[in-house]
Order: C-alpha cells, then sequence, then structure tokens
C-alpha cells in the first residue's frame, strides 16, 4: 500500500481506528485484568491511564503517520530522526509478532465457542463441566490450532485486499453492530440477581488494592486496549486526509474504547457473582462465565453464537491493524509486493501461534519466570512493549519532533492554535515519559 491510499470517508476513519481499539483487550482481557487486579481500583487506574498518558501518546503517533504518510519505519526515516529512533519501529513490529502470536489464539477459541453455544454447550449442566469444557479445548492440539488457522486465514485475506476495500468496508459494517449487541448484554446481566454485588466490585475502588503490580498492569491494559505504543496509529493516520481532525479522532476512540470495556465489566461480573465464580480466573474467565449466562437465558444459544460472532469480529478489526504495520513496513521498505509480504509474514505469525497454543498442552512444560509461552508473549507485549514504545514516541514528538509540524498537525484546518494542544505537549514533555518510567520502576523492579 503506498502512501497515496487514504481512508475514503471520515466514518471510515473512526470506524478503523474504534475497530482497531475494541477488540478482544476490551471484551476478554479487561474482565480478567480487572478481575484478577481488585476490580474498582484498577478500572479507576485504568481510566486515569487512558486519559494522562493514552489520548496524548494516541495523538503522537497520528501526528508523526499523518505528516510523514508512511509507514513505521519509512516515517522516522522521512522525519530524518536519528538512528535511535527508528528503534520505536522496530520494538512495534517486533510487538506485532508478539500480539498476533497469543491474540489469534483466543480468537481460535472464540470461533469454537460459536459452535459450542450453537449446540448449547453439549452435555455441561454445571460451572464445573463448563471448566472442563474450556480446560479440554486449550488442552487439545489440533482443534485449537484448526480454529486459530482458520482465524489467520481470514485476518491475512482481509489484508491482502488492501486498506479501502478490506479494512474500512469491514469495520463500516462490523463496528455499529457490536455496540448494539453489547448494549443487549448488559441490560440482561443488570438484571441478574448478582447485579449489585458485580457492579460494585466493577465500580467501588478499594485504594488499599493499587499496588506497583496493579498500576503496571492497569497501564499495560490502557496501552494495549487503545492500540497505542507500536505503530498501528503511525500506519492507520499515514491513510487519513488532512481535513481528519486528530485530537477529537484520538478522543473519540479512547472514549468509545473505554465504554465498550466498561460494558464488558457490566456483563461479565454481575454474572460472575450469580454464578459463584472467581473474578480473578485469569484468561479463561469469559470462556468460563458467559456460557453461564447463556445457558440461563431463553434463547441462549442464539445469544451465545451472536456473542461469540461479535467477537470475533471485534477481534478480527484489531488482528487487521496489528497486522498492517508489519505489511505497510515490508511493502514500502522492503519494497516486496502486498501479496507476498501477507504470505511470508503470516507463515511467521503461524509458527508464533502454534507455539502459543500447544502450551496450554504437550509445551505447558516450557516455562519463563512461571508463564507459558503464550502468557509470557501476552505479558512482554503489553507490559513492556507498548509502554516502552509509547514512552519513547512521547519523547521524541515532545522534545524533537519540529514544533510547527505538531501544532499544525493538532490544530483543526482553518482553526487558531486550541487551548488543548499545549496540554497535550505538556504531558507528551513531562508527563508521559515521568508517569511510564515511575511505573516501571515500581512495578518490575
Ligand atoms: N486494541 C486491541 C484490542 O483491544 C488490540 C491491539 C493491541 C490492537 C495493539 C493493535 C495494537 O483488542
Amino acid at each position: 500500500m503506498s502512501s497515496n491510499k487514504k481512508f475514503a470517508t471520515r466514518f471510515g476513519v473512526i470506524a478503523a481506528t474504534v475497530g482497531s481499539a475494541v477488540g478482544l483487550g476490551n471484551i476478554w482481557r479487561f474482565p480478567y485484568e480487572c478481575g484478577a487486579n481488585g476490580g474498582g481500583a484498577f478500572l479507576l487506574a485504568y481510566i486515569m491511564f487512558v486519559i494522562v498518558l493514552g489520548i496524548p501518546v494516541i495523538c503522537a503517533e497520528f501526528v508523526i503517520g499523518r505528516a510523514t504518510g508512511m509507514n513505521v519505519a519509512g516515517a522516522f526515516r522521512k522525519l530524518k530522526a536519528a538512528k535511535f529512533w527508528h528503534l520505536i519501529s522496530w520494538l512495534g513490529i517486533l510487538a506485532s509478532f508478539f500480539i498476533m502470536g497469543f491474540y489469534s489464539v483466543v480468537a481460535g477459541w472464540c470461533v469454537d465457542y460459536i459452535w459450542q453455544s450453537a449446540t448449547g454447550f453439549g452435555q455441561a449442566a454445571s460451572q464445573t463441566d463448563l471448566h472442563a469444557q474450556f480446560d479440554s479445548l486449550t488442552g487439545d492440539a489440533w482443534r485449537p490450532l484448526g480454529w486459530t488457522f482458520g482465524f489467520l486465514l481470514v485476518n491475512f485475506f482481509v489484508i491482502s485486499r488492501g486498506v479501502e476495500k478490506g479494512i474500512e468496508r469491514m469495520s463500516n459494517l462490523l463496528m455499529p453492530m457490536l455496540f448494539v449487541i453489547m448494549a443487549a448484554f448488559c441490560l440482561n446481566s443488570l438484571l441478574m440477581p448478582g447485579a449489585s454485588q458485580g457492579l460494585e466490585f466493577l465500580l467501588k475502588p478499594d485504594f488499599s488494592k493499587l499496588t506497583p503490580d496493579v498500576l503496571l498492569s492497569a497501564m499495560g491494559q490502557a496501552f494495549f486496549s487503545l492500540s497505542v505504543g507500536m505503530g498501528v496509529l503511525i500506519t492507520y493516520a499515514s491513510y487519513f486526509k488532512d481535513g481528519t481532525r486528530l485530537v477529537k479522532t484520538a478522543s473519540l476512540t479512547a472514549g468509545l474504547d473505554t465504554l465498550v470495556a466498561v460494558m464488558a465489566g457490566i456483563v461479565i461480573f454481575p454474572a460472575c457473582f450469580s454464578f459463584g465464580q472467581e473474578p480473578a480466573a485469569g484468561p479463561k474467565l469469559v470462556f468460563e462465565v458467559l456460557p453461564s449466562i447463556f445457558m440461563s437465558m431463553p434463547g441462549g444459544r442464539i445469544w451465545g453464537v451472536l456473542f461469540f460472532v461479535l467477537l470475533f469480529v471485534a477481534s478480527l478489526t484489531s488482528t487487521v491493524s496489528v497486522t498492517e504495520v508489519v505489511i505497510a513496513w515490508l511493502e514500502g521498505e522492503w519494497k516486496i509486493s502486498r501479496k507476498k509480504a501477507t504470505v511470508l509474514y503470516g507463515i511467521g505469525v503461524a509458527v508464533t501461534a502454534a507455539l502459543c497454543s500447544l502450551s496450554f498442552g504437550v509445551l505447558s512444560g516450557w516455562t519463563v519466570f512461571g508463564r507459558n509461552f503464550f502468557n509470557l508473549l501476552d505479558f512482554l507485549s503489553s507490559n513492556i512493549l507498548l509502554p516502552v514504545g509509547g514512552m519513547l514516541l512521547s519523547v521524541f514528538v515532545g522534545w524533537v519532533l519540529d514544533r510547527s509540524v505538531l501544532r499544525r498537525e493538532l490544530t483543526p484546518e482553518g482553526h487558531r492554535v486550541p487551548a488543548y494542544v499545549p496540554l497535550i505537549i505538556f504531558s507528551l514533555k513531562f508527563i508521559a515519559p515521568v508517569a511510564i518510567m515511575a511505573i516501571f520502576v515500581v512495578g518490575i523492579l
């Protein structure tokens, strides 16, 4: 895709960026991180990071992407940045590999659950049966691998069709559907017997739970969920037209993304308490709680199928953006055709994903710091690579990038420099780098 390709409409820009942000990160990862890290306190820290770090760093990526119209590596080259800053693009490419590896496995589980919902979860009659069903899926060698590869095929098919035909059309159609269905599920959960306990867990912060670990996880979750820190938004912004308002698009993306995460919390936690399940169950949380919801609802099979189809779609609009970073780079920097780039990167991702999938079964003995391969890639990308990328991006845009470029890109066409521009610059120069560094120091050491 050369730099003259653009998203065709304003709605398409929003649908594609929100499509990238909203995904398994909101519906699968947010509830389990929130559940394992103290509920309300995590949510509060999360929202704070979205506002103070997330929105400014999204703007930083948008500015780089639109000002240059290039892929991650090309952008730094065009800005004549010193060699050091090219590190950001290498980190982004590594993060893309890692994220695709574990993410497509979870997307594969969703496909299996579409089928399981349709059959009413087979013989499952109790919570124990549902636990057993999840373990038997993830512990199996071929079944999850088959779904994961199927998911990857669809992903790379969409990618091979290019920005306007593939990414934009798919997002325009599917993202609005997702909001409507999520809203219906929220209503259903709010009517459950455990609703008040679940809501209290999600919304009432217990400040004693705000440990350095929880802060690190909340920051990682914010970066992951907003798709920020690895060049996805640089790449997408290179397809924005001059008239696209960057700060407005950034705020809208952050707002809608947070809304979907909170909605997912409202769906999951009341059900958790109603069915006597543990909010801290980890990555399997939604796969064990949701089926209980569906089994207790009239027409549950249909709702279940709808929900997992929706998760599948939300995953696809996200993985397409993660993939686009590497494809645009292979095309732009290495002059490889889009089709060839798709095949090359696809093979690399398939191998990584296979290792992640098998790390719940035959490879479960391979652990690093107590984490299997899947959990390791999840932790490294969200909690390390994306925040480090975000820190470097904010320093680059705040301190190195020509200030006039920054002001011009952040100011809507034909307007005077709005009052929020200095605020964003201040965050990029001081708040974001210092906060990210501080959380690393306390959270990791
Ligand atoms: N934000 C996506 C989600 O929440 C995942 C993602 C991470 C996409 C990083 C792009 C880059 O599912």
